[in-house]
């Protein structure tokens, strides 16, 4: 063997390239979350009040940590992504507190105190780091930390973590009014991601409550199981010695029977369908939220369909995630199971739409032509409606063409496109018992028509 020379990364490089990761907002805060929740927390607060110099503060009422262990958990690498943890923690690099911050702000402020110990506060600046060259951390004395103004109140009296995210670029435009909604759209978008990532430790006995900026979080639960119309489809469990994964379908109401508030709680219609496919947690926390993982193809009639696949943080070993716990690589032997499941709920979906569509056959006036075989399908008016035989048997012979000809280019011109595209995002909206026949009216009454 040659000589070996031992090769650093220069901390300023380093730091620049964790920095761009590629944590959304989002995947940040749930990084943050998922250490309050293996703390056992069973209050979560987000705090980000608007300011000329927002900052976001996380804190939990979890068990904490000492002065020693906060020092060594700063680390970025601090743990071994090999070694067994607990069922119930959710890390496994040593890094998503680290990384996570790094991505959206340029200081992290971590504060935490264990029971029967005293308060501690570690702080990195990315400045600091890329100034000096150097990995420091800056450690605050306790009469310091009672000077961090953005210190939370969990701490008077009991034992938790905060992290404060100061100095964040995007939030940094030289207009404030930029900065303000940036800072609001980040916090509406947030509440809609936690609410559906995290709804599994929001209710139940040990359940965890989520504040943000003071408001309460409620569980949004993206397969609906308790709305008319659900459907439970079939569940199935692969074993293996490190544990079990549990597969459960679900196939969603159709959206004519939600209301707008549950509709816009999953996103609004558009994206219900979008989010067809797979939702896999780990941990009971989602890691996947729809797609079919290459499996199957989205599809219109597939929109209800959603399975829910739990995998053991035990299993991190074959079912591989990624730092910032967005993805999950499929192993060939998993994959063939979850091809197995996906055909029951893509036809369940697929028979919700069709009862609908037979439901609207059953017009007097119009006709929907579904010819499989071709497959084509058309609108036609009904040409043997009573009303209209009436109406053509009133007619001269020779004039009736031209009304046939006018009720063809009725029928082409419908603007079908026009009609999807609202039916999908505002379906209540559409409301074609109200039309206002005034004009008609008015034409009729001043005869217009000769
Ligand atoms: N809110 C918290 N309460 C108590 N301990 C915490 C908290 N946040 C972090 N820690 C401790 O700090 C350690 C490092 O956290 P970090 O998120 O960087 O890595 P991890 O959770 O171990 O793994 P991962 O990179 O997968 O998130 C954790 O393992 C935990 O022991
Ligand atoms: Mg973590």
């Amino acid at each position: 063997m040659g000589k070996t020379v031992q090769l650093e990364p220069s901390p300023k490089n380093h730091i620049e390239t964790l920095m761009k990761v590629g944590y959304s907002m989002n995947m940040a805060i749930g990084d943050v979350v998922d250490n309050s929740v293996a703390a056992e927390a069973k209050n979560l607060w987000i705090y980000s009040p608007p300011s000329e110099e927002p900052f976001i503060s996380i804190t939990d009422d979890g068990h904490g940590m000492t002065e020693n262990e906060l020092q060594e958990n700063m680390r970025i690498g601090c743990k071994n992504p090999n070694d067994t943890r607990e069922k119930t923690d959710l890390g496994r690099f040593g890094s998503g507190m680290k990384t996570a911050s790094f991505s959206v702000a340029r200081k992290l402020i971590v504060i935490s105190k264990k029971k029967g110990h005293k308060i501690c506060c570690c702080i990195y600046d990315i400045d600091l780091i890329i100034e000096k060259d150097q990995w420091l951390i800056e450690k605050l004395s306790e009469e310091e930390i009672k000077n961090i103004p953005e210190l939370d109140k969990v701490f008077e009296s009991g034992h938790g973590t905060q992290l404060i995210w100061k100095n964040i670029p995007r939030y940094k435009s030289n207009i404030e009014e930029i900065n303000e909604s940036a800072l609001a759209e980040d916090i509406t978008s947030m509440k809609k991601y936690l609410s559906i990532y995290f709804h599994r430790f929001m209710e139940g006995r040990d359940k965890v409550n989520f504040f943000i900026n003071n408001e309460v979080l409620q569980a949004t639960d993206p397969f609906l199981t308790q709305e008319n119309g659900y459907t439970e489809g079939q569940s199935d469990s692969q074993y293996s010695p490190n544990g079990k994964i549990d597969i459960q379908v679900h196939i969603l109401p159709h959206h004519s029977k939600l209301s707008i508030e549950k509709i816009d709680a999953l996103g609004g219609i558009d994206e219900i369908a979008k989010k067809q496919g797979f939702y896999i947690y780990r941990g009971k926390r989602l890691i996947v939220e729809g797609g079919w993982l290459g499996l199957a193809k989205s599809s219109q009639l597939g929109k209800l369909a959603r399975i829910q696949v739990d995998v053991p943080t035990t299993m991190d070993d074959l079912l591989s995630t990624d730092v910032k716990k967005s993805s999950f690589q499929l192993p060939p032997k998993i994959r063939h199971l979850f091809k197995r499941m996906i055909s029951s709920p893509i036809e369940g979906s697929k028979r919700k739409y069709n009862y609908r569509g037979s439901q609207e056959e059953a017009n007097d006036f119009w006709d929907i032509n579904d010819n499989k075989r071709e497959e084509r399908i058309t609108y036609e008016i009904n040409a043997t409606n009573k009303q209209f035989s009436d109406l053509v048997n009133k007619l001269k012979k020779e004039n009736r063409k031209y009304l046939i000809s006018y009720l063809k280019k009725l029928s082409e011109h419908l603007p079908i496109n026009h009609i999807f595209s609202s039916m999908s995002s505002k379906p209540k909206n559409v409301k074609q018992e109200e039309i206002d026949w005034a004009e008609f009216e008015r034409m009729l009454r001043e005869e217009t028509w000769k």
